[in-house]
């Protein structure tokens, strides 16, 4: 399966990349290193810089690549700087996201798969949290990421997209090769 990896070069995206292309898949990694590193990701692997809001770059990738599915870890994702700079989190992860859905829809690539967080629930009213609690989040971080859930889930509705969200809390971990390399 080619697979479109977007942050492929960050924490999350390199150490997935890694586990596709050990499984045999082809996939690309589209990351504009604005966070990530470059030797992140390895030689089995396409890598193409820039960003998945850009909407030409992004339809040339699907429809010549042959692209079946998108993993997308890109993302702002920082919970102190969103509440500093809530446009800058919307305008990534909200308006960026709708392009490449857009173009995931003008290209007819009906699966993605959504790095999440569990940002979304906000202030859980227990726990352990389960997946269908209230969505709630208390920051643009966790709003943009619960908005382009949203987004993704009618997509699904009128267009037949397909999607999962992956909402998961501090990653811990690494491979071999690649791990968390983040600053701050
Ligand atoms: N690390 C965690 O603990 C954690 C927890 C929950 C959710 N997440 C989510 O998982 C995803 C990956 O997290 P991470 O820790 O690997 O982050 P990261 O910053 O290491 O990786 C994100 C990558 O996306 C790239 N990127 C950012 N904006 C881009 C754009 N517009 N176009 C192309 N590339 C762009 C960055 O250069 C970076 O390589 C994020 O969406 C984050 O919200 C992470």
């Amino acid at each position: 399966m080619h697979i479109l990896v977007t942050g492929g070069a960050g924490y999350v995206g390199s150490v997935s990349v890694e586990r596709l292309v050990d499984a045999g898949h082809r996939v690309t990694v589209l990351d504009d290193l604005s966070k990530g590193h470059h030797g992140a990701v390895v030689e089995g692997a396409t890598f193409v810089k820039g960003s998945f809001g850009d909407r030409e770059l992004v339809d040339r990738l699907l429809r010549d690549g042959g692209i079946e599915v998108v993993l997308h870890c890109a993302a702002r994702s920082l919970v102190g700087e969103s509440m500093r700079d809530p446009g800058a989190y919307y305008a990534t992860n909200v308006a960026g996201g709708l392009s490449l859905l857009q173009a995931m829809r003008e290209t007819r690539v009906r699966r993605i798969v959504l790095s999440s967080t569990a940002a979304v629930y906000g202030v859980p009213e227990s726990t352990p949290i389960r997946e269908d609690a209230v969505l709630r989040p208390i920051n643009p971080y966790g709003e943009t990421k619960r908005a382009f859930e949203g987004a993704m889930a009618w997509f699904g509705r009128a267009y037949g997209l397909r999607s999962a969200s992956l909402r998961y809390f501090n990653v811990a971990g690494a491979s071999e090769r690649n791990g968390e390399d983040h600053d701050p």
